[in-house]
């Protein structure tokens, strides 16, 4: 049971809503580790009937390639080949492959 969320699963529901509608965005879900960030973003997913959804993820330890997550989202809308060129000064770019 997902408890005391109700008002964050109506804010994003109406997202979800807009988001289908055309207007697309990005929510930042914020907190302490366990706090519900996961939870929560995964109950707004399964309540987002018939929306694809793709996940990514950080690894906890270090090592992992640039914008790891973003990979592997794109990855899983299974579209064209994308990959993280190298970092130059912090930064990294998605190109495609
Ligand atoms: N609203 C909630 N109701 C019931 N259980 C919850 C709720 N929020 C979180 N939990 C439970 O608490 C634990 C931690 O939640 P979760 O993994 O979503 O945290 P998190 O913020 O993503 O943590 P991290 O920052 O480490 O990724 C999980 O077992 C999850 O099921
Ligand atoms: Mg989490």
């Amino acid at each position: 049971v997902l408890v005391g969320r109700d008002a964050e699963l109506a804010v994003l529901d109406a997202l979800m809503t807009q988001a289908r509608a055309g207007a697309g965005g990005v929510v930042l879900l914020t907190g302490e580790p366990g706090a519900g960030k996961t939870r929560l973003a995964r109950a707004a997913a399964g309540r987002a009937a018939g929306a694809t959804v793709s996940w990514g993820a950080c690894r906890e330890s270090e090592g992992a390639p640039p914008l790891w997550p973003w990979t592997q989202v794109l990855r899983r809308l299974g579209g064209p080949g994308i990959t993280a060129g190298a970092a130059e000064g912090g930064a990294a770019r998605l190109s495609p492959v």
